[in-house]
């Protein structure tokens, strides 16, 4: 089988690549194997894509690596020939980003994503994984969402996610092409770009500084171990019905105040640390994911508990700073 990942340079799609290619500690437990004979991963290297991500399966002679953008026709057609799988992970990620500038995220969330499916459709690829986000739901006071739960979503970010997750389902309703949409919430561990929450926070901590709290620090997300998402994108892939959406969440709910406070004590440092700021513009109170289909279908569980997945990240950041601090010295415009 050969498997293309798409923003397989990224976060979440490079653990995932760690994954397909066996890296010690990074099989996933619970998820029968795949020994794929290919992998390629197509990515832009945006300011969020790193090759260092790719490191630890750099020599591995199933491992192709393409430059490209998934919005060029081109280049997709040509590398998307020959697979039998797409994961499509690429993306702009960051909603502060998307608030400060849309048209990046509606280009490749949305026009990247059309771009793939049709270059999908045109080779009769076996199956289009379409990686998406909680985000899409919009926020929920009480209760979980469940797959069929109406999406409204309130960031450009999670419009435009929620763009190209219609799309990729369009894709299977119209010509009937093999596509499998997965949801998840919050998630952390090594190798997230220190502009998000909970990397920022290590960082910055553990270089002496301060760290900024939104609003009243009472809003809650779903955390997640990076490694967990991708056991349950790889059972999706797998097991999963074409034509069908699974939530993959179930880790902890946490606020942000609650979160930053684990943060503080697992670096040693004290609330004086801390910095409030004026709230995100339209900032989502609460996601809540209910994970009882993939769970019931495909036979996921979350496997890291966050107490343990947290001290393990913020220890990967304290002996990785050769990864995060050329990050987070270079412009990222
Ligand atoms: N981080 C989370 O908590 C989370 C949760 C749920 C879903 N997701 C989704 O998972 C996916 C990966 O997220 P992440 O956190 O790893 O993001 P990331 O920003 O770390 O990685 C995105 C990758 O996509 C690449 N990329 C961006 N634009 C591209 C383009 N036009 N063409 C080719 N490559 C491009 C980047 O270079 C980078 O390697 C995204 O689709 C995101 O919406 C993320």
């Amino acid at each position: 089988m050969r498997i293309l990942v798409t923003g397989g340079a990224g976060f979440i799609g490079s653990e995932y690549v760690r994954m397909l290619l066996g890296v010690p500690g990074g099989t996933a437990s619970g998820v029968p194997a795949v020994d794929p004979a290919g992998v390629t991963v197509l990515d832009k290297l945006t300011y969020s894509g790193n090759l260092a991500n790719l490191d630890p399966v750099r020599d591995d002679p199933r491992l192709r690596f393409v430059q490209g953008d998934i919005c060029d026709a081109a280049v997709v057609d040509e590398v998307v020939a020959g697979h039998d799988v797409i994961v499509h992970f690429a993306a702009e990620s960051h909603v502060d980003r998307s608030i400060a500038g849309a048209a990046p995220f509606v280009t490749t969330n949305v026009l990247g994503t059309q771009t793939l499916l049709d270059a999908a459709l045109r080779h009769g690829t076996g199956r289009f994984v379409h990686v998406s986000t909680d985000e899409v739901y919009g926020s929920i006071d009480e209760g979980s969402w469940t797959e069929t739960w109406p999406l409204a979503p309130n960031s450009p970010y999670s419009a435009s996610k929620a763009g190209s997750d219609l799309l990729a389902l369009a894709y299977h309703r119209t010509h009937g092409m093999d596509v499998v949409v997965t949801r998840c919430s919050n998630n952390y561990g090594p190798y997230q770009f220190p502009e998000k929450v909970i990397p920022l926070f290590v960082s910055n901590l553990l270089d002496g500084g301060t760290v900024p709290l939104y609003g009243d620090g009472g809003n809650i997300r779903d955390w997640l171990h990076v490694h967990d998402h991708c056991r349950g994108i790889a059972l999706a892939q797998q097991k999963g019905r074409a034509g069908e959406v699974y939530n993959i969440g179930g880790g902890t709910e946490l606020t942000n105040k609650e979160l930053t406070g684990l943060l503080l004590e697992a670096c040693g440092a004290g609330w004086d640390r801390v910095v409030p700021v004026t709230d995100r513009k339209g900032h989502d109170r609460r996601y809540s994911l209910d994970i009882t289909k993939i769970n019931q279908e495909l036979g996921y569980a979350p496997s890291i508990d966050l107490t343990d997945g947290l001290a393990q990240t913020v220890q990967w950041y304290r002996d990785n700073r050769a990864w995060w601090e050329p990050l987070k010295a270079a412009p990222t415009a």
